[in-house]
């Protein structure tokens, strides 16, 4: 079997997507005038011309700008249903998906809208294609630590829906010990703690994500690799980390694909994981990044299982289920004769 089509087959969860960012250009224009948002772009090709990155601050203008467009209820529950669709034909089985409140809170859209929108979209998709999730508030970092509270305090009204807190947005020159005390209150009223770090900020912004923040999985990670006894300390204590090489080449923080870290993290020893982060901005769901990165750095067959079978060990799920999925990857495997 060709390593594209055992990719397509494997069992898998994702573990680092934007919902925002899974927003395709048609339905941005579709909600755009369903909703009489004025928008830049008058063609799906105008959108797509707009996704010409040289950094992370570029997509984040674009990201925030296309999100406009979300404003009702059922805009949120349609975007959700579009993502959780699409993957449960990639061989997702689980999804824990960031949504961004702070954003949609500024410009007007209650808390309770994206967050209700959201989780009817993740409730259906239990019901109907057995997929679980998990749902993570992320803190805009480029925000004061005031605005992270104010997200905070509405999440403490919905903790049946909202599992853990991440930390996004911009992130040269904002440290992740800004927000310790926000990060110190939501562990304290239980939700678990994820963060953003090494992705263009330096090592040191993971060693203090996991000191400081007491993150339980770092997104992203790449320049931990500056740090040799930092890597050292992850292989030691399995932290996850959630990478996402389209995401890396598109906003340049590697040049070309062939120079994405994820097989020297696999020989490392570091439980990394393989996700798409905002797919429709950086052209490709989840298994094209599997596809893509695998061709540039040159994985084989088991790399490609491990990091199938990472992905459930790097989740949030119970012990049995993460057992589950392994045991599916091997089913998997076992029958298409690897
Ligand atoms: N990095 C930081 N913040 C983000 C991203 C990202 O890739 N996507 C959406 N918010
Ligand atoms: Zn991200």
């Amino acid at each position: 079997m060709n390593l594209d089509a055992l990719i397509d087959i494997l069992p898998k969860t994702e573990l680092h997507l934007h919902i925002e960012g899974t927003l395709e250009p048609e339905m941005m224009l579709a909600l755009a005038t369903r909703n009489g948002i004025e928008l830049p772009y008058a063609s799906v090709a105008e959108v797509r011309a707009a996704y010409e990155f040289n950094n992370l601050q570029d997509f984040l203008d674009v990201y925030y700008q296309g999100m406009s467009v979300l404003i009702e209820e059922r805009d949120f529950y349609d975007l959700t249903w579009a993502y959780l669709e699409k993957v449960h034909g990639q061989g997702v089985r689980h999804v824990e998906i960031f949504f961004d409140p702070q954003a949609h809170m500024e410009r007007g859209v209650a808390f309770e809208t994206a967050l209700g929108g959201i989780t009817s979209a993740l409730e259906t998709a239990h019901k109907e294609m057995g997929m679980s999730s998990k749902l993570i508030m992320c803190f805009l970092r480029h925000l004061p630590e005031e605005a992270a509270f104010e997200a905070l305090k509405c999440a403490c009204k919905h903790k049946e829906h909202i599992f853990g807190v991440g930390l996004d947005s911009s992130e040269a020159g904002r440290p992740p010990e800004l927000f310790s005390r926000v990060f110190a209150e939501a562990r304290a009223q239980g939700f678990v703690p994820v963060a953003h770090a090494g992705e263009e900020g330096p090592a040191a912004y993971v060693t203090t994500a996991l000191d400081d923040l007491k993150v339980q999985r770092v997104d992203h990670g790449n320049r931990a690799f500056e740090d040799p006894a930092l890597i050292a300390r992850m292989v030691r204590d399995q932290t996850p980390l959630t990478m996402c090489p389209l995401s890396n080449l598109r906003l340049r923080g590697i040049e070309s694909l062939d120079q994405h870290p994820i097989k020297k993290a696999l020989q490392a020893g570091l439980l990394a994981t393989v996700n798409s982060d905002d797919p429709s901005y950086f052209g490709g769901y989840v298994n094209d990044n599997y596809k893509q990165v695998a061709k540039a750095v040159g994985l084989d067959a088991n790399e490609i299982v491990q990091l199938a079978k990472n992905s459930f060990v790097a989740s949030f799920i119970p012990d049995d289920d993460k057992q589950k999925g392994l045991d599916a990857i091997d089913n998997c495997v076992n029958h298409a004769k690897v």
